[in-house]
């Protein structure tokens, strides 16, 4: 048995050569709640109360795994996304808040006209469809990936969050057209990350989350927008919108590509940080 306070310094002397003390406060915190059902407030109001071994163990396992930077979302399961749960796992990305910013852009532009169909590529945990599908009741969503342990997740996430989604395993890159309808939205957060960004990026990004989802050949950056884009000629409808997650690296590069493919009112959108992070274009009428 050990009290909820002496937990609480175990994980500040154990993670306290890693990690600013915020974030370990914030470990603390989705940790208690998740292993020992106590909440931040309960944790100030009650540092006496015991917690049993089982427990413990638990968390002493937890706080070598962070030791180690593994993604604490990982060792819950579990993350947040757009404000709805999302279960996750190693053979997921865990979603991005950049990514909440693209999914808040269309809501908001499409909240009027929901009478659409929308499909999303690349969909991992599924973050993407369920957060529109909870705010865009009406639309009829559709999600893409290779991965079928990604769609396993998926497809849980859906159900956790009572929304309905069409799920298909497929390859992007080299796609089965004909399962396909055609849609209003086409959106994507694909792999866009080029190998030589490897140096540049945390130890607990690279060494936990799947390459799969992260990476793409330093000498064809954007081969999936490029599929993506091929794929819209025979399955976004005239006039429809292609929303893309992209590398600020590759915006300009992205654009002329869109360009050089008829779409039209071409917008790249920055996060909040300030970098350019979303590329929104419409597909023109006279296509091909
Ligand atoms: C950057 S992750 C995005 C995941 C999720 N949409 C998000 O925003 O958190 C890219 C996703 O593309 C999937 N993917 C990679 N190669 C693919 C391919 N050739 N065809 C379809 N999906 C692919 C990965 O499995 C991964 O789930």
């Amino acid at each position: 048995m050990e009290t909820v306070a002496k937990i609480i310094k175990t994980f500040k002397t154990e993670l306290k050569n890693i990690y600013p003390p915020e974030e370990i406060r914030s470990f603390t915190d989705i940790l208690l709640k998740h292993f020992a059902d106590i909440n931040k407030t309960e944790a100030f109001l009650y540092p006496d109360k015991n917690l049993n071994d089982e427990i413990i163990y638990k968390l002493a396992s937890a706080i070598e795994k962070l030791k180690q930077e593994y993604p604490v979302q990982y060792i819950t399961g579990q993350t947040e996304f757009y404000g709805l749960k999302f279960k996750v796992s190693p053979d997921v990305l865990i979603p991005r808040p950049e990514t909440e910013e693209l999914v808040d852009l269309i809501i908001k532009n499409h909240q009027n006209h929901q009478k659409i169909k929308i499909l999303d590529i690349g969909t991992g945990s599924a973050c993407i469809p369920v957060s529109l599908k909870k705010h865009l009741p009406e639309t009829e969503i559709f999600a893409l990936d290779i991965s079928e342990k990604a769609l396993h997740i998926a497809r849980e996430n859906a159900k956790i969050n009572q929304t309905q989604i069409y799920f298909f395993n497929d390859d992007i890159l080299n796609p089965q057209e004909n399962k396909y309808t055609d849609y209003d939205i086409i959106v994507s957060n694909p792999p866009y990350v080029r190998e030589k960004e490897k140096t540049l990026m945390q130890k607990n990004v690279l060494e936990n989350e799947p390459h799969l989802a992260l990476f793409v050949k330093d000498d064809d950056a954007l081969i999936f927008y490029r599929a993506i884009i091929n794929f819209a000629k025979n399955r976004l409808k005239p006039k429809g919108f292609i929303y893309f997650e992209i590398n600020e690296a590759l915006a300009g590069e992205l654009k002329d590509l869109l360009k050089l493919n008829n779409f039209t009112d071409i917008e790249i959108i920055k996060d909040l940080f300030g970098k350019n992070r979303i590329i929104k274009a419409t597909k023109s009428m006279s296509y091909n």
